[in-house]
Parts: structure tokens; C-alpha cells; sequence
């Protein structure tokens, strides 16, 4: 038997959230993401959560689960203590349950503009790029917005302007792209007053980050940037 103690809120209904307890008998290799829709369907309906690939792609269903900021979907029922304790990711206004509103998350994602801007005007084809400036960006590619490293931020907490972890590491993808050519301006940006120098160096981001990216790393490499290099 597990004990999943969920975190409830309805804003339009009630004054106070409260942790409601649910019993399961869970299967072997049965995920967090797996119980949530076993209570769903087959114990309380009322339940929201996010989810879609369910194979730890789209970043849809992170939360806090046990103290930690992981994927529902990659982590088992059985490396866990029970009773698990889930909770929506935090610094977010919650819309209901474990469904929060991602807007503001986005809207500093938006900010760095994470899209390519070319140097000259674009060509016939398409871009080409060496091997060797591709693994350039590799260790900041595969990045799925989950939001873990943003809700695990006690900096995103304190500041809701700060640009934070999952919006720096897309910066310095593009930084390092040597396709862009908007280096001086994406360095310029960041370092501004909510950019990278807001950061305190706390790590959460890295611990959490469900991929085993390095935001933490990424920041320190465009605060680097930011001061010794030339554009
Ligand atoms: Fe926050 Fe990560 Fe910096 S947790 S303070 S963005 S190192």
C-alpha cells in the first residue's frame, strides 16, 4: 500500500488549501504520474494535473514530489518513501490542484528571445554549421521548460522580474550558436538588472534539472562573458 497525501486548492472555491490522503495498492514499476491517474479514474475525478507524453519529454508534469522537483512521469512510486507528498511547482499563481499558470514563467522565457537572429540576411537553404560549433551548444540544448529549476529558485520566489535559470540557459544556447548574430545585444540584455548578476550561485537549478542540464553552469558562463570578453 502507498499513500499519496496531494496537495488541493480550488481558488474560486476554497480559503485555504489543504493535503488529501489517498490509498493505493501501487503495480511493480508503477510511476508517480501512473498514480495520479489511478486516483483520477478510479477514486477521485475532481483531481487536476498536467501531463501529455508521459515519457519525460514535454516537461508537463513536474512538480514537487517528496521534497524534490522531478518529472511525475520518470520517477517511481517504489524509490520512494510513503506517504509521498506532492505539491504543485512553486512561485507560480495556482489555477487548481497541481495545475499552475505558466504565463509568468514564459513571459521571461520570451524575453531572451529564444529564437535564432541571423548575421546577414538568411540563406537560400538553410543554415550550416560545423561539427565543432555545434558542440559548442550541446550541453544546452535539451532543455523541456519544465519549470523544476525555476520553482526550486528561491531567487524566483523573491523576484518575479528575475529572468531565471531556464531563461539564462536558452540565452547563452543562442550566445553560443554561431549562427546568431545578436551575441552583444543577448549579452547586453542578460546582464541587466533582473539577469544573471541576480543570481546567488544557490545550484537548486542543477540539482533539479530532470535532463541533467547545468544552468547554474551556464550563468556563471555568461556572467564571464559578460565582464572579460569583447563583442
Ligand atoms: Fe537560482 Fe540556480 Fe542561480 S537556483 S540562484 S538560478 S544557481
Amino acid at each position: 500500500m502507498v499513500e499519496f497525501r496531494i496537495f488541493r486548492f480550488d481558488p474560486e472555491k476554497n480559503k485555504e488549501p489543504e493535503f488529501k490522503p489517498y490509498q493505493f495498492e501501487p503495480f511493480k514499476g508503477m510511476t508517480i504520474l501512473e498514480g495520479l491517474y489511478h486516483i483520477l479514474e478510479n477514486m477521485d475525478s475532481s483531481l487536476a494535473f498536467r501531463s501529455s507524453c508521459r515519457e519525460a519529454v514535454c516537461g508537463s508534469c513536474a512538480m514537487h514530489i517528496n521534497g524534490v522537483y522531478r518529472l511525475a512521469c520518470k520517477t517511481q512510486i517504489q524509490i520512494l518513501k510513503s506517504p509521498i507528498t506532492i505539491r504543485p511547482l512553486s512561485h507560480l499563481p495556482i489555477i487548481k490542484d497541481l495545475v499552475v499558470d505558466l504565463n509568468p514563467f514564459f513571459d521571461r522565457f520570451r524575453e531572451i528571445k529564444p529564437y535564432l537572429i541571423p548575421k546577414e540576411n538568411p540563406p537560400e537553404k538553410e543554415y550550416l554549421q560545423s561539427v565543432e560549433d555545434r558542440e559548442k551548444i550541446d550541453d544546452w540544448l535539451d532543455c523541456i521548460l519544465c519549470g523544476a529549476c525555476y520553482g526550486s529558485c528561491p531567487v524566483c520566489a523573491q523576484d518575479p522580474k528575475y529572468l531565471g535559470p531556464h531563461a539564462l540557459l536558452k540565452a547563452l544556447r543562442f550566445v553560443d550558436d554561431s549562427r546568431d548574430g545578436a551575441t552583444r545585444e543577448r549579452v547586453a540584455f542578460v546582464t541587466q538588472n533582473s539577469g544573471i548578476f541576480r543570481c546567488h550561485t544557490i545550484f537548486n537549478c542543477r540539482e533539479v534539472c530532470p535532463k541533467d542540464l547545468d544552468p547554474t553552469k551556464a550563468i556563471a558562463k555568461l556572467k564571464w562573458k559578460s565582464v572579460f570578453k569583447k563583442f
